[in-house]
This record gives structure tokens, sequence and C-alpha cells, in this order.
């Protein structure tokens, strides 16, 4: 059964036309997004893969998955180690005999405090998982992807904060800025060789983000600039307690996957942010006034350069 708020039916039996029977990888998938994730594509006759570091949370997971008939295997893994990721993947097409179609980059970390006092810890604990995470996911599961005739799509998970920069979460930023820079380069070549891709930035999603520092590694909890105070991360959960629902998230990935949409972005309400970032950076632009003499020459130069690099790829 479709669980609440569902995907309409037209989408739904489109989405099966490609994926029914699908493997699906989700990482984060033992919680908030990933969990909703699992559980829609589980309802649309999916079978599905949780990863997350979390063993917990993964054996509930697992368990509500299975209450609904979904075929489900659960993976402890932590996506920033590279031999486990493969090992994963064998185990993965031990079980199904076959390799994923379906990957979704879910899982992401957070921290905040000031850029200014970040250590190595933070950057490397946040950047090993919500950068190197979704490109050891690609890297496993890409060349299978590429290899076999059926229809296969990667979902990566930037956000918002990607476009914004941010004093208190800058690492975090950073990284989301790096997914979506990432998944349009794959974007340019990979949809020709039957590889869908899409971006979701979320805003702010009803989950257990504001917990992430629980699953900090505990070398990376030394010299952290992380604020950990307990009136603190009320406050983030307080936040995060109003966001979108997950489910209704999962939906609108669905419908962007059908609607063939590279960027999944129904946080209506950042729209007109982002638009004010946008003019910002076309007003630097104005503010040189006319284009200098070499401006046109340059472009040219450019563009021939692509194009005869286009040709040396195609050859
Ligand atoms: P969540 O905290 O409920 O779920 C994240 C899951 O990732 C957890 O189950 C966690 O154990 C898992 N995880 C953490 N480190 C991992 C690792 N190294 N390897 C494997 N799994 C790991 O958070 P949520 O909100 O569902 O997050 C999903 C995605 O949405 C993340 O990429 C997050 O950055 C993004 N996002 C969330 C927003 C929000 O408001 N909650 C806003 C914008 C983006």
């Amino acid at each position: 059964m479709i669980p609440q708020p569902v995907i309409d039916s037209r989408t739904a039996q489109e989405f099966q036309e490609k994926f029914h029977h699908a493997v699906a990888f989700i990482t984060g998938g033992a919680s908030g997004l990933g969990f909703a994730q699992a559980e829609l594509l589980g309802a649309l006759g999916c079978r599905v893969v949780l990863a997350d570091v979390q063993q917990d949370a993964l054996d509930v997971a697992g368990k509500r998955l299975r209450a609904e008939n979904v075929e489900v295997v659960t993976v402890l893994l932590d996506v920033r180690d590279r031999s486990a990721y493969a090992a994963a993947g064998q185990r993965v097409y031990e079980h199904f005999g076959q390799f994923p179609r379906l990957l979704f980059n879910t899982a992401g970390v957070n921290g905040f405090g000031p850029i200014q006092n970040a250590s190595y810890n933070d950057f490397d604990w946040i950047m090993g998982v919500n950068l190197h995470g979704v490109i050891n996911g690609i890297q496993t599961f890409l060349p299978m992807m590429l290899e076999q005739n059926d229809p296969a799509w990667i979902v990566t998970t930037g956000s918002m904060a990607g476009f914004m920069g941010s004093a208190s979460a800058g690492i975090y930023a950073a990284t989301k800025a790096a997914v979506f820079s990432l998944m349009e380069s794959y974007d340019k070549t990979l949809p020709d060789q039957g590889v869908g891709v899409s971006i979701v930035c979320p805003a702010s999603i009803r989950s257990n983000i504001a917990d992430t520092l629980d699953t900090r590694p505990s070398e990376f909890a030394k010299k952290s600039s992380f604020n950990n105070d307990p009136e603190f991360i009320k406050l983030q959960r307080q936040l995060y307690s109003s966001g979108m629902a997950p489910l209704q998230l999962a939906a609108h990935v669905v419908e962007g996957i059908v609607q063939n949409r590279l960027y999944i972005v129904p946080f209506t309400e950042t729209r007109d942010g982002l638009k004010q970032y946008f003019d910002n950076i076309i007003e630097a632009f104005d503010s040189y006034g006319s284009p200098d003499r070499d401006a046109q020459r340059r472009a040219a130069d450019f563009l021939e350069y692509q194009q005869a690099v286009a040709t040396i790829q195609q050859s």
C-alpha cells in the first residue's frame, strides 16, 4: 500500500513502468528522508537496500518496511568507507542477483559552529559523509548502471544551504554546493547513456538531523567547533519539527524522476531568496559596464575549445 501522502496514480504507473522490481540503494535509509524514500519506493514495488551507520535505527526501519511487505536488506555502512561500500554492493548483488538501478545519496550530516573556528576534524567528517560519500556511491554503482540496459537513476540530496553560504554551517554549505555541481556535471552525459540524474534541494525536513552529532565518529569529536549544547540542540529540534514531512518530499522526488527533472526544488518559500542570490551575481557582472575589447574573442575561443573537446571525447 502506498503510504500517505500518495503520489497520483499516473505518476505511480509511470514510475513502475520503468522501475518496478528495481533494486534501490538508499544511504541514510534508517531515518528521515532516506527512510521515507524507502517506504515510498517499496510501496511502488522496488526492492530496497537501507544503508546507514546506525544499527539500531536500521533494525527498526527494516522491521517497519518488512511489515509493509517491502523486500528489504539493511546494510551497516559508513558511506565514507570505499572498500566497505564495494563490499556492500557485492552483498546486494549476492542477495538480489542484481546491482541497484536506483541510487539515493541521502545520508548527510551537519554541525553548527563559527566557520573560523572549524577544525580539520570538522571538515573531514562533514566532507567525508556529504561529499565523499556521494562520490563513493556513484563510483561504486555507476559502472554497473552503465553496463546493463534497463533505465537507472541517481538522486543526490543537496540543500538550499548549498546556494547561500553560512557563517555557522559553512562546511555543510560547501559540501552541498559541491554535490550540486557534481550532479550537474553528471547530467551532461549520463542521461544519454540511460542514467537519469536529479538533485534534491531541501530547506527543512521533519527528521532527526538535529541529532546528527550522535553519528559523528569519536575520532572526529575531539577538537570540534560544533555546538553540542543541549539547549542549542533543542532549538534545532524545534526548527526541524516544522519542516516538510519526509514522505511528502519523497513523493516530490518520485515525481521529479518521472518528470525527468534535474532540479527537485519543492521548497517554494526559498525561491525569492535564490533569485536574489543569482541577481546579486548578475549585478556584479553588470558593474563592469560594457564588455572589454577581448571579451568576444575569449568567448569564441572557449566555444571552439569546447567543441574540439567534445569531438575528442566522442571519438
Ligand atoms: P536524518 O538525520 O534524519 O537522516 C540522516 C541519516 O544519515 C541518519 O540515519 C544517519 O545515521 C545517516 N548517516 C549519517 N552519517 C552516515 C554515514 N557516514 N554513512 C551512512 N549513513 C549515515 O536527516 P535527514 O534530514 O533525513 O537528512 C537527509 C538529507 O537531507 C541529508 O543529506 C541532509 O543534509 C539533507 N537536508 C536535510 C535538511 C533538514 O532540514 N533536515 C535540510 C536540507 C538538506
